[in-house]
């Protein structure tokens, strides 16, 4: 009975257009949706430095966090987080745990959660799991959170508004100068996640704005600006000690490879050397919104990730097939994770890539929307 309900539902996704697969990103496509925002995880130079600095450590931990996980250079990592942050800090073998476990840790049916409706799913499983009431604000309406906060705050103790900074389909940001305000106003525990601005707003947004105090709970998702994997949650003791002693998907899980907690220190020491790593990412970005405007396209994105909106499924596999035959390879967003006839093409930029390589991209992508159809 299973096997034939799991095989009809497949069977409808294939004739929906809808079916995911798993595919190897070719060596010889130019990869224009890399999440590698600065171009860190394959950078021959830094990683020649990395290994001479760190030549022998282990491929495993072989150990979760609380036995033995722990090795000298997490502590070092954790040390150094917190003298930048000026606040403690503690490394999760992944954003989804991250976000999953201080979400359901912390909450429960007592409290109510209001989270932005476009907030990564490992947010949308760590409220499931919690148990609490939970509303959702129409994506990036921060008008509409006032409404539900006016609406509920002397209905509940504790309530928790859950962000992310740049979100990860369109690169539409969220203004946290009027989040801040809000909390100020409505006094509630606000949790914020980096996994698109770390990096490339060097440590991040938060760190930026000198917003820290405000933010209860920021994670840090490290596989995408920080080039590598892993989580960083940025809170306060008490806070740090409870996840120490409840946190599931922090105690029960063997953690990260040394060498790889030694990679994450490596890069937040970097951090400050990135500028002309930003500063290229951002003048690439410049290049691609003025292209965008040149050719007519739609994007709704102002940063560094940007969707270009095409139509259907159908037309958006054909473009992304003959982008493929020049040499591209980009991600396509489709229905239904996208309203009926939004799909798009979701660039990805870094600075590895070249003006060149921008140009002759939209010129093809202009080719291909005006002769194929
Ligand atoms: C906003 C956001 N948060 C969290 C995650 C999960 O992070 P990780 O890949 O480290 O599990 C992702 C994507 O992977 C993400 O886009």
């Amino acid at each position: 009975m299973l096997r034939k309900k799991i095989s009809n539902i497949l069977t409808n996704l294939k004739e929906e257009n809808t079916l995911r697969t798993l595919n190897v990103c070719p060596d010889n496509l130019l990869n224009l949706s890399s999440n590698d925002y600065l171009g860190l995880s394959n950078d021959k130079n830094l990683l020649k430095i990395f290994y001479n600095e760190y030549p022998e450590l282990p491929l495993s931990s072989s150990s979760s966090r609380l036995i033995s996980g722990t090795s000298e250079i997490t502590y070092d990592l954790e040390k150094e987080l917190q003298f930048i942050y000026k606040k403690p800090a503690l490394l999760f073998n992944s954003g989804f745990d991250c976000n999953t476990c201080v979400i359901e840790t912390f909450f429960n049916e007592n409290t109510l959660i209001i989270s932005d409706k476009l907030n990564h799913a490992s947010i949308h499983d760590g409220i499931i799991h919690s148990k609490s009431n939970f509303l959702r604000y129409k994506h990036l309406d921060l008008d509409h959170l006032k409404i539900l906060l006016e609406k509920n705050r002397n209905k509940y103790e504790d309530i928790l508004v859950i962000s992310e900074t740049i979100y990860s389909m369109d690169g539409d940001c969220v203004n946290i100068d009027k989040l801040i305000s809000l909390k100020k106003e409505f006094n509630f525990y606000l949790m914020i996640d980096e996994a698109h601005s770390y990096g490339v707003h060097g440590y991040g947004m938060i760190y930026e704005g000198s917003y820290i105090n405000y933010v209860d709970f920021l994670t840090i998702p490290l596989g995408k600006g920080g080039g590598s994997l892993g989580s960083y949650l940025i809170c306060d003791q008490l806070f740090k000690d409870y996840i120490i002693n409840r946190g599931r998907k922090f105690i029960y899980t063997t953690s990260l490879p040394p060498i790889n907690v030694a990679w994450n220190l490596f890069i937040l020491k970097q951090i400050p050397h990135f500028h002309y790593r930003i500063e290229k990412l951002n003048s690439l970005t410049k290049l691609t919104h003025d292209l965008i405007k040149k050719y007519n396209l739609k994007t709704i994105s102002n940063t560094h990730i940007i969707s270009i909106i095409i139509g259907d499924n159908n037309k958006l596999n054909k473009i992304i097939s003959y982008l493929k035959t020049r040499g591209f390879f980009v991600y396509g967003v489709k229905e239904p994770t996208v309203p009926k006839g939004t799909s798009r093409i979701r660039l990805g930029l870094n600075p590895t890539l070249t003006e060149q390589n921008i140009i002759m991209f939209f010129k093809e992508l202009n080719y291909a929307i005006n002769t194929l159809f």
